[in-house]
């Protein structure tokens, strides 16, 4: 049975003011283009990438905490009073993640790519401290929530695996100077599952609840299949946490494909017959999503040679976790500008308005050229392919950073709206 249309009603009376989001998503902005930048200085080593210290984990850590990490703390910081009807967290504690994120993940990223241990020490502290800060802000938020208890589970979950995806980080540094583990490969896929399909994988699947049908203009997916997808979901990373990685690329698969469905039912059912470039994007990462579990199987099976990883993880990594939230933000960032637009009684225009949706095609293309490139630059040893894939990548993140930069001159330049309060048309706010 489906629910209703997703509770946003009065959404624009639940706002964090606009310094607290929107600095995440310009952030990620920014560290979208240095990621593909430092993917193309590090093109050389990126065939037979197979985990360590080096150029590719320092770019490969740009995307997963500067982009998605980024991007899934901002929306989430935001989204939790909006669609959860949670107490909105303190200005003031979110900002100090956001300060603690946007200085540690370059350090971080130094330490990664040149091996020195100090970058590598403050980099990692100041993210996973930031993360856990978030994780904190989230809970206390969740406790008190009374939206989609659904939703709001997905959101549990993904808090668990985010605390340990940070220890498990922290871990794994350490060994670079102490040389603790046993077993440091084991623990890198550990410390991979969790991090992408545990936190950002689970987040994605709960928010997507609200957001696919609040974008589609659709009604809410039923609930029941939900939970059997979050529940085989949770245990798939739950058998990965424990080494089984084979087992638990089954479980995923089978939560994927359930999910999947479930997102395509929302879509039979929309009453937005144009969806544009956004879900190009979301559609190809939930291709991309069971594709990758498919060459994870394959890597933890053994069937596919140990030259594959770096493919898995561009799929992994590029074709669904990026690819998904690119899509996302290029909705939520001039949804945000009308909310505020709203708010401060401003003339509204329609969403579509406030950008240029060709920039977000040329975002698109390239996004779409970039991936194969790098991949097949991979597959093929050709680091000069890796390298032009990686720079029409940044050509994309240069044009998505263009459409961020004209959404919020338009919706500076909005004029008063006839019948706002006097004292606003006075302020031009
Ligand atoms: C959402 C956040 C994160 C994601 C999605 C993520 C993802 C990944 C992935 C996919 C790999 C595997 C690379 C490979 O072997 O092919 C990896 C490795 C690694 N990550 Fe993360 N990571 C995240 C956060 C962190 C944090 C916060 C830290 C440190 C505090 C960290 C430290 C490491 C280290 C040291 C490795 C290298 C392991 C090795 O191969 O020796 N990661 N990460």
């Amino acid at each position: 049975m489906s629910a209703a249309l997703p509770p946003l009603a009065g959404a624009k009376d639940r706002l964090l003011p606009a310094s607290v989001p929107v600095p995440y998503f310009a952030a990620a902005l920014a560290f979208h283009g240095l990621a593909w930048l430092s993917l193309a200085a590090a093109a050389e080593w990126v065939p037979g990438f197979a985990g360590g210290l080096g150029p590719p984990l320092a770019a490969l850590h740009l995307v997963t905490l500067g982009v998605l990490a980024m991007v899934a703390v901002g929306a989430s910081l935001q989204l939790l009073p909006v669609a959860l009807r949670a107490p909105m967290p303190l200005p003031v504690a979110a900002r100090a993640v956001h300060l603690l994120l946007v200085a540690g993940v370059p350090v971080l990223a130094w330490g990664m790519a040149s091996g020195r241990v100090l970058p590598l020490s403050l980099g990692g502290v100041a993210v996973s401290s930031g993360l856990a800060l978030f994780a904190a802000l989230a809970a206390a938020a969740l406790a008190r929530a009374r939206g989609s208890s659904l939703v709001i589970a997905h959101v549990w979950t993904a808090l668990a695996c985010l605390l340990a995806l940070a220890l498990l980080g922290l871990a794994l540094l350490g060994d670079f100077v102490h040389g603790w583990l046993p077993d440091r490969a084991a623990l890198a896929a550990v410390h991979l599952a969790i991090a992408t399909y545990g936190f950002l994988g689970l987040l994605i699947m709960g928010l997507s609840q609200i957001l696919v049908p609040m974008f589609a203009l659709a009604p809410n997916p039923p609930a029941r299949p939900g939970w059997i997808a979050l529940g085989l979901a949770a245990f798939g990373v739950a058998l990965a946490g424990a080494g089984w990685f084979l087992a638990g690329a089954i479980a995923g698969l089978a939560a994927a494909l359930l999910h999947t469905s479930l997102m395509a039912l929302v879509l039979r059912r929309r009453a937005r017959r144009r969806l544009g470039p956004s879900f190009v994007l979301i559609g190809l990462g939930w291709a991309m999503l069971p594709a990758s579990l498919v060459l994870g199987a394959g890597l933890a099976f053994g069937i596919l040679p140990r030259g594959f990883a770096p493919i898995f993880v561009l799929v992994l990594v590029g074709g669904w976790l990026l690819s998904t939230v690119l899509g996302v933000l290029m909705r939520i960032l001039p949804f945000l500008a009308t909310l505020h637009a709203a708010k401060r009684g401003r003339r509204l225009m329609r969403v579509e308005e406030l950008g240029d949706e060709r920039l977000l095609w040329v975002q698109v293309g390239a996004h779409l050229s970039a991936l194969p490139m790098v991949a097949l630059g991979a597959a093929l040893n050709a680091p000069a392919l890796v390298w032009m894939g990686a720079m029409v990548g940044a050509v994309g993140a240069g044009a998505f950073l263009l459409f961020a930069g004209l959404v919020a001159w338009r919706y500076y330049e909005l004029p008063p709206r006839a019948g706002a309060p006097a004292e606003l048309r006075e302020r031009g706010a």
